[in-house]
């Protein structure tokens, strides 16, 4: 890193002692080989990060140039009402022409474009020209059954080529899709699908899911039968080979309207600013914020990231993990990877079924060369030792990925280690359902340390800023804020602009707030610590329940922990670890002191956890995060609150 750029993203020299000093062991760079160096498409970091920085609107109107416009813009940024900044002004254009259409008349229609497999073993596999015909023949059905340009379709699907086919042939018609995932409950189904005032629900039967067959289309009757008025028609995919009740004149089955479907439907080319899809995504209050992304500005945030980060070749195979429900599966399992024009991997099931080395004997079998994946699902593999994954050739893998939660050093270095081989560079992508795209994340050219997201994206500014906005020192923790636009920005939330002002706009002036806490190192690299209010005040000291996690995790005993703040009458809070323990290891008031040691040696003396207990299971979403919340009413005696996103 030049000495230019690491003054000007660290905001300069600063001699107080802050929380940096307990990541001593983390200031080791882990640099990109050779290889990796020549052959990427951005080959000089910094001088990225100093070209888009000196102009980003220049650097952005240049990535647009990478895609298909029927107009191109007026101007690629207005900000004259801002925050409802909108990018690529007086554009047309629809994404599906970029992530289907342009690819026929290239060699990539030929290509496959989704491998689809479900638990039990079923593959399908679809080229980018079967794809193409089949997102045709369902917007024909769709268009038949009443839905227009502006119209809501909700989505409740597992991940299956029949969700990336509603979601396109929904952009196609310029309907707005909303994915909500299929693992919630019918209630929050049903509120999902009431506040969008969604015309039709698209599901499967079933889903296939650790061995069990989930029904999903019952949970969608009943949150259609319950109090949800918009729902026309219930469109149905005979996933799973079982009965299915079907409801007259409101269910159809999808093959059954799509087969003998010969219409071509024309793409509506669509304004730029008009909206794509509607995503819910939790708040601080029960009720979920629908967050809206357009066409233009989503697509052109969405291909650049994708194509640098992964830094993408042809015959590249791609695995993201992630479910199309959340925001990792819109952008990087559906429209980054079709419109890069790369194979896809869209797996219906979970990793460590039936055997423990599922995940590794696909990557063999498919040959992948990219991993996208979470800290969760890297602590649970590290769970089973080295021997699964060494099992397995792993030698196709080229670059690893991690997205949604801080990755901890020790799950960082043991993934980089026995499943990248010390070859393949960890991109830890930071970002949010609001960012659409991914804003702090190192491109794989990039110096690494385990367990940073390192520095923001080309253009993008992002500080550690304390309430009132100001940034703070090197090593002292903060809010994290976004300081510019930038084009996958979330326009608005869904017929609520006072909640998208107040969220995010209001809490500290003249940022966006993205409710993380972080600190940034004297190298300018972030480190993100989880989210605000997940962040505990010990003695007025701020620290991060998941930076205990993090050093909970690191002692040897310790597979997972969940931590949370406690009242506490002098400290103001207290921590209290829950810990599950390593196989051969056993529950021990010697063991409770050795971590509490642990933690202290880890973090400095300013973490202290004052009580340990060991638990079988942590509370968890479906997608693996640990809920504290739940951790926390159910230590403290509170009602639990809203448990749907719980997966057991
Ligand atoms: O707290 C951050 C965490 O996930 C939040 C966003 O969650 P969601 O909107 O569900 O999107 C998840 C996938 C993009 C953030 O506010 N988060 C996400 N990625 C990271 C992360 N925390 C630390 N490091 C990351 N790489």
């Amino acid at each position: 890193m030049t000495d230019k750029n690491k003054q000007s993203a660290s905001g300069g020299e600063n001699k107080e002692e802050g929380l940096t000093e307990v990541l001593t062991e983390e200031t080791k760079f882990y640099y990109p080989s050779a290889a990796m160096k020549e052959n990427a498409t951005v080959k000089d970091w910094d001088e990225a990060i100093h070209v888009a920085e000196s102009d980003p609107e220049a650097f952005w109107a240049e990535a647009a140039e990478d895609l298909e416009w029927a107009e191109k813009w007026k101007k690629v940024l207005d900000d004259s009402k801002k925050p409802f900044y909108k990018w690529f002004v007086g554009s047309k254009c629809n994404i599906f022409q970029n992530a289907l259409e342009r690819h026929q008349k290239t060699a990539v229609k030929d290509k496959i474009a989704i491998i689809s497999e479900q638990e039990g073993g079923r593959i399908q596999k679809l080229t980018y020209s079967e794809l193409y015909q089949e997102v045709n023949k369902f917007a024909a059905a769709l268009k038949k059954l009443g839905i227009t340009k502006g119209d809501r379709v909700a989505v409740y699907l597992p991940n299956i080529p029949e969700t990336a086919i509603t979601m396109l042939a929904c952009a196609k018609l310029g309907a707005i899709h909303s994915v909500v995932y299929a693992g919630f409950s019918y209630l929050a189904l049903r509120d999902r699908i009431n506040d969008a005032g969604a015309k039709l629900l698209v599901t499967a039967n079933a889903s296939q899911r650790r061995g069990k067959i989930v029904n999903l289309k019952k949970t969608c009757d009943k949150a259609v039968e319950e109090d949800c008025l918009s729902i026309e028609y219930m469109i149905v995919v005979k996933n799973v080979d079982q009965e299915t009740i079907m409801k007259e004149g409101r269910d159809l089955w999808f093959k059954n309207i799509t087969q003998n479907e010969k219409e071509n439907v024309e793409t509506e080319i669509v304004d730029g600013n008009d909206p794509l899809f509607v995503l819910y995504t939790s708040g601080t209050t029960s009720k979920p914020k629908g967050v809206v992304h357009d066409h233009a500005g989503y697509m052109v945030g969405v291909n650049r990231t994708f194509k640098w980060v992964f830094d993408l070749k042809e015959d590249d195979v791609y695995w993201c993990t992630a479910d199309p429900g959340w925001i990792t599966g819109h952008s990087y399992i559906i429209y980054g990877p079709l419109m890069a024009g790369i194979t896809n991997i869209m797996y219906e099931g979970v990793p460590d079924y039936p055997e423990n080395d599922r995940i590794w004997e696909m990557i063999e079998r498919h040959k992948i060369t990219i991993l996208y994946t979470a800290p969760t699902l890297v602590r649970l593999m590290m769970k089973y030792g080295d021997e699964p994954p060494k099992k397995h050739n792993l030698a196709t893998l080229r670059l690893l990925g991690s997205v949604g939660e801080p990755i901890n050093p020790e799950a960082w270095r043991w993934f980089y280690r026995v499943i990248g081989q010390e070859k393949c560079p960890i991109m830890d992508t930071w970002w949010q359902t609001e960012t659409g795209m991914f804003m702090i994340t190192p491109l794989p050219v990039a110096a690494l340390k385990a367990g940073s997201a390192t520095r923001p994206f080309p253009s993008i500014k992002a500080s550690i800023v304390d309430k009132k906005g100001q940034r703070v020192p090197v090593g002292k923790g903060g809010f994290l804020a976004i300081n510019n636009p930038w084009p996958a920005m979330l326009n608005t939330l869904w017929r609520n602009p006072e909640r998208y002002l107040e969220t995010y706009w209001e809490k500290i002036p003249n940022v966006y707030t993205t409710g993380d806490m972080g600190f940034v190192d004297k190298d300018g690299y972030f480190w993100i610590q989880g989210r605000a209010d997940d962040v505990m005040n010990i003695s007025g000291h701020r620290i991060g329940t998941a930076e205990i996690e993090s050093a909970l995790v690191s002692h040897e005993a310790v597979v997972e922990a969940g931590v949370i703040g406690k009242p506490h009458p002098i400290k103001g809070e207290s921590a209290k670890g829950f810990v599950i323990l390593k196989k051969g290891f056993e529950p021990s008031d010697e063991l409770i002191d050795a971590l509490k040691k642990h933690i202290r040696n880890t973090l400095g003396p300013i973490a202290i956890v004052d009580e340990v207990e060991f638990v079988d299971k942590l509370p968890k979403t479906r997608s693996g995060k640990i809920m504290r919340r739940v951790l926390k009413a159910k230590e403290l005696g509170l009602p639990l609150g809203d448990i749907s996103t719980l997966e057991d």
